[in-house]
């Protein structure tokens, strides 16, 4: 029912992790189940130079949130800020019908950390 790149992402993660003193920090709640997913970047001249996530959820969120990591670095906060929930889920060649909510912790948490990173600069 997981097409082979999400089993890839949930038994080897990528950018499992936190950074100390991030520049920004995102968190959300799926409403649906309760899992959490926690996403801190690293920025240099508005580009995602490092960024490492913490998801408490099944293995869906765990893949939607290791694919994000990979597809935000090196991007600009403009161009990150353009990647959908559905985005996440479509590089991963898809979820089942029923696990398509769990797609939704990733864009929108690493939304939020940008939304904390421009806060904090006071942008
Ligand atoms: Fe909670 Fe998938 S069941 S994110």
């Amino acid at each position: 029912m997981y097409t082979d790149k999400v089993m890839d992402h949930f038994t080897n993660p990528r950018n499992v992790g936190e950074i100390k003193d991030a520049a920004g920090v995102g968190e959300v709640g799926n409403a649906k189940c309760g899992d959490i997913m926690r996403i801190y970047l690293q920025v240099e001249n508005d580009i995602i130079t490092d960024v490492k996530f913490k998801t408490f959820g099944c293995g869906a969120a765990i893949a939607t949130s290791s694919m994000v990591t990979e597809m935000v670095k090196g991007k600009t906060l403009d161009e990150a800020l353009e990647i959908s929930n559905q985005a996440v889920a479509e590089a991963l060649g898809g979820l089942p019908p029923a696990k398509m909510h769990c797609s939704n912790l990733a864009a929108d948490a690493l939304h939020e950390a940008i939304k904390d990173y421009i806060a904090k600069k006071g942008k």
